[in-house]
Formats: C-alpha cells, structure tokens, sequence
C-alpha cells in the first residue's frame, strides 16, 4: 500500500517535549520505526510533519489519487480543526487518527476529536506503536484504490 503518515504541530519535538506523558524517543526515532514496519511489508510511505494547520490540509488534498490510506496524529489539531475533518472527508481516503498519549485520561478538551468523525478508527494511549497499529488496520481494510 501507498500510505501516508502525517503529523502534526510538535511532533517534531518529540523526545524532548514532556517525555512523561509522549516518551524519549525522538521524532527521527518514530520515523524510523515506521519506514522498517512499511520496509518489511511493502508498503511505500510518504512521511510528513508540520506546525501549520494548512500544510496539514495540503498533504491530506495532496494524497488524494495518490495514496490508498492516512495515518495522522493531528497533535493539538484534533481539538480544534474543522479544516483537517473536511478535508479527510472531501478526499474521502480511509484514515486512521492516532495520539501516542490516552487523550481521554487528561484534560477535558483533550476528549474532543473533530477530525475523528471522518476517521476509520482512533488509536489513542498505545504509545509509538500506536503508529503500527494504525497501519495494521490500513492493511485490514484494504486501501481505497
Ligand atoms: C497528541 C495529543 C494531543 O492532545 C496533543 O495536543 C498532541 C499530541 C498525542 O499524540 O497524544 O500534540 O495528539
């Protein structure tokens, strides 16, 4: 499958940023483990972080007749942005919305996922394998082309 995995405002601190609730690996280390999972099941990737909304709205149009499936961690998007949940609907790929941490055991606005109800399925306190998960669950569903 062709997938692309897309995330979201500090993503790329990971490692650094509260390493209690995300961990100590760094984004670097979260790429590598997707592209060796993608590596050993022939999947091609197109991997993708930005602290910008629109960018988000961009790559999401972008794999649209491109990619058979999207695995995003929005990051503090999830809570705000009609703009992500419009556009996983008008592409209408199948998606899979991913947080490392349990957004459900912290603060309130944290429970509130827009893009959510255009997601196949929400990953949430798995942690990095939650990535994997999300792609496991691309691959049982088949992807859109
Ligand atoms: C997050 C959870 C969000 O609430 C937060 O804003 C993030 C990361 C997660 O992966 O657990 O940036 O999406």
């Amino acid at each position: 499958m062709k997938i692309m995995v897309l995330n979201g405002p500090n993503l790329n601190m990971l490692g650094i940023r509260e390493p209690g609730i995300y961990g100590s690996v760094s984004y670097e280390g979260l790429l590598k483990l997707i592209a060796d999972y993608a590596a050993a099941h022939g999947h091609e990737l197109i991997l993708r972080q930005s602290n910008h909304e629109g960018d988000l709205v961009d790559w999401i149009q972008e794999a649209y007749g491109k990619c058979d499936g999207i695995v995003i961690n929005p990051g503090a998007y999830t809570h705000t942005s009609v703009a992500l949940l419009d556009a996983v609907k008008a592409v209408n790929l199948p998606t899979v919305e991913v947080h490392i941490s349990d957004v459900d055991s912290r603060e309130p606005f944290r429970q509130v996922s827009y893009i959510s109800l255009g997601c196949v399925r929400t990953i949430k306190g798995m942690g990095l394998e939650g990535y994997l998960e999300a792609i496991r669950t691309l691959e049982q569903r088949g992807g859109a082309q």
